[in-house]
């Protein structure tokens, strides 16, 4: 069986302010065990970053950002560039979540081209996949999570996809308090993988960290994390409650011993 790290991350979304996400992150710092086995991120509004950074220094946690734009500079108004957030701290980003999919509108082109840019500035992406409930519906999931994920890797090579998270989050279960079952998550996950395996090799496909999102909170992470395919979680609500988080990550650490 091959030997992941569990990896889980907190996307804060628009949300906290100064103090509270600077009080959050202090505590996220002081509650996590770095020698427990398990990778952490968070992932705070632009705007924090720089606080945040100051707090999480020497405590193992991650900083990530929940976007990039994948130009170096330039006139692109309103639009924050890799090396931006590298001076913040910023070592991890987000792409193709489904609020920006969505929400703004992004589309693959530019869920792929911020992917690859992440990557060439040195940075981890974690690429988020995952289908509408309409598209559940009508049986479409597993050739939704193909098309994003191929259209999400184009271009990027086997050492490159070493630094690649994948994330699936049904759009249906984010924030809606429905989650998939370990079964279901642990279907898709497994599909996943396996297309990994055609588009790369199985080496890279049993490396590839691919993470569960959607109403993961500390009563299921447990058993989604069991399964063989789920190596962590990407979680929204719950990461903006400091116990919360923290038993999620210890959930993730029994998974791993
Ligand atoms: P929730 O955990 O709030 O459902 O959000 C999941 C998510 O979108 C993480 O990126």
């Amino acid at each position: 069986m091959a030997n992941r790290t569990t990896f889980i991350g907190g996307n804060w979304k628009m949300n906290t302010d100064a103090q509270g996400g600077i009080q959050l992150a202090q505590t996220l710092a002081s509650g996590f065990q770095r020698d427990a086995g398990v990778d952490v991120a968070i992932y705070p509004p632009f705007v924090y970053l720089r606080d945040i950074a100051a707090k999480l220094g020497g405590s193992g946690i991650t900083l990530g950002a929940q976007d990039a734009y994948f130009q170096p500079n330039g006139a692109f108004t309103g639009e924050v560039s890799l090396d931006m957030l590298k001076d913040c701290g910023v070592s991890s980003v987000l792409t193709g979540h489904s609020e920006r999919r969505h929400v703004v509108g992004e589309t693959d082109l530019l869920v792929n081209k911020k992917t690859r840019a992440a990557l060439d500035a040195g940075l981890q992406a974690v690429l988020c996949i995952g289908e509408t409930l309409e598209q559940r519906e009508s049986g479409k999931t597993d050739a939704i999570n193909e098309h994003q994920t191929r259209a999400g890797l184009e271009g990027i090579s086997k050492d490159q996809l070493g630094s690649v998270v994948i994330a699936y989050e049904p759009v249906w279960a984010i924030g809606t308090g429905k989650t998939a079952t370990p079964e279901d998550a642990q279907d898709a996950h497994a599909k996943i993988r396996e297309l990994i395996a055609t588009m790369y090799d199985q080496q890279a496909a049993d490396a590839i960290r691919i993470i569960y999102g959607g109403s993961m909170k500390p009563g299921n992470a447990a058993e989604l994390m069991a399964m063989p395919d789920i190596d962590g979680g990407l979680i929204g609500g719950a990461s903006l409650k400091a116990d919360d988080f923290l038993s999620i990550i210890r959930a993730g650490q029994a998974h791993q011993v």
